[in-house]
């Protein structure tokens, strides 16, 4: 008998969490009371799993989320998470399957597009998904770093550590601001929130209170807050030796984002700072007396994104200026491709069209993904051969259009 590959019932969700843990390989067994805790975060209707000789084999589910694109609009997104399928069955088409199914679900709900973190990169690229934004994360050698001792806050606006409730008060509104400035970024739900500020924790994964660094301007509005925590305290020959670990830092102006790096490169003691995962043309490094203390842990593909709906995914985002193009769209699935006409007016926004004229450009739906929130350099593919240019100039147009002149970053995980 073939696996069973089935939207999950409420009894199903146990055996379904066990699965994903041997999968991401994490101790399988699951508490009652994980499963509780976990209950509320999972849209069964949106859940699949497969199972086989009644074990649970594979996961899968989905989220609604509103994903800002460039010019501040708010785009309906699919976001996928928990794709997993146990080591006893890999290989046999059930990941396939599972995406497959969930990818013309959410055409027919009217999201425009999907969007994943992929665990490694060669797995989603077949789907049709394109690595859209990237991550840059730093180790600062503070020492090193040019920066003078003797800073006392910001000579604008103030920095405060707050207690986790009163983060739980004052973060949901200030990230409100943030995520439209951020092409890439996803909403915070208030569940996110709660397991941000201890309010909900979960038995696997016990909760150790970071501090909380707020920035307010000179008129007392809350700007800008930033996570952080100290890893171990080491000390040697009555040296202080200590990692500092920035876990989030949002910031609605660059007066607050200054400050708040600036105020956590002079907390006494560190001598080391991860900067956690940020957007690859952050300020970091450029704030440094000496950007060469600032080196790059990583830098790798974040988040991946599938064009659903081609006219609605590039009617919503805004260009850099007026200009016209024929994209034609190979999609191996038959969900967004087709020619279609991008006509983009001095205001830069966009109509999005089928035609029959010629096409300027052809290429994969995969890389439109990669294209579509400016990240990456359509010259840069063409020279790659995933893009074909079909009238001379073409590329150029469109890296002019599609470009933007800060890249996007997706701040948080899901
Ligand atoms: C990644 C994973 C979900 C793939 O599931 P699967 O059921 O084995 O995938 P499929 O059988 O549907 O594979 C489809 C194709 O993708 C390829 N593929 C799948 N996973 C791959 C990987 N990690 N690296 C490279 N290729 C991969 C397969 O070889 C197959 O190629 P083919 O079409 O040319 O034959 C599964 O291996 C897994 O759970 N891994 C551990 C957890 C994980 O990384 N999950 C993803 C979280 S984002």
């Amino acid at each position: 008998m073939s696996p069973d590959l089935r939207t999950l019932a409420e009894s199903d969700l146990p055996e379904w969490l066990r699965a994903l843990n041997n999968a991401f390989l994490m101790p399988p067994t699951v508490a009652p009371e994980e499963v509780a805790a976990r209950r509320p975060g999972i849209d069964l209707e949106r859940t699949q799993g497969v199972f086989d000789e009644g074990r649970c084999v594979a996961t899968f589910r989905s989220m609604p989320r509103e994903l800002t694109v460039p010019g501040g609009g708010l785009l309906a997104a699919s976001a996928v998470t928990n794709v997993s399928v146990t080591a006893t069955h890999r290989r046999r088409g059930l990941a396939t399957r599972m995406m497959s199914r969930d990818l013309t679900d959410a055409k027919e709900r009217g999201e425009a597009v999907a969007i994943l973190i992929a665990a490694e990169y060669p797995i989603y690229g077949r789907y049709g998904f394109g690595p859209a934004t990237w991550i840059n994360e730093w180790d600062v050698d503070v020492p090193r770093s040019g920066l003078d001792r003797r800073w006392a806050g910001p000579a604008e606006g103030r920095v405060d550590l707050m207690t986790p409730a009163e983060v739980r008060k004052i973060g949901p509104e200030l990230h409100e601001r943030v995520r439209r400035l951020t092409p890439g970024a996803i909403e915070r739900t208030d569940r996110w929130w709660d397991l941000d500020t201890g309010q909900l924790v979960f038995p696997s994964n016990p909760w150790k209170e970071p501090f909380y660094a707020v920035y307010r301007d000179a008129a007392g509005r809350v700007d800008g807050l930033a996570t952080y925590s100290i890893k171990e305290h080491r000390w040697s020959n009555k040296f202080p030796n200590v990692t500092l670990e920035t876990g989030k830092l949002i910031a609605a102006s660059p007066a607050a984002e200054l400050a708040l790096w600036r105020y956590l490169l002079s907390v006494d003691w560190v001598t080391e700072l991860k900067s956690g995962y940020r957007a690859p043309d952050d300020i970091l490094p450029l704030l440094l007396g000496d950007p060469r203390a600032a080196r790059t842990e990583t830098n790798a593909d974040f988040m991946w994104l599938r064009v659903l709906d081609t006219p609605r995914a590039l009617e919503a985002r805004t260009y850099a200026g007026a200009g016209s193009l024929v994209l034609d769209l190979h999609d191996a699935a038959d969900l967004a491709g087709g020619r279609f006409r991008l006509e983009t007016d001095t205001d830069g926004r966009a109509t999005c069209t089928p035609t029959r004229d010629d096409a300027d450009l052809s290429l994969d739906i995969a890389e439109l993904g990669t294209l579509y929130l400016g990240d990456e350099s359509v010259l840069r593919l063409t020279a790659l051969g995933r893009v074909t240019e079909r009238r001379p100039g073409a590329a150029t147009r469109a890296d002019t259009l599609f470009r933007t002149p800060r890249r996007p970053w997706t701040p948080d995980g899901f």
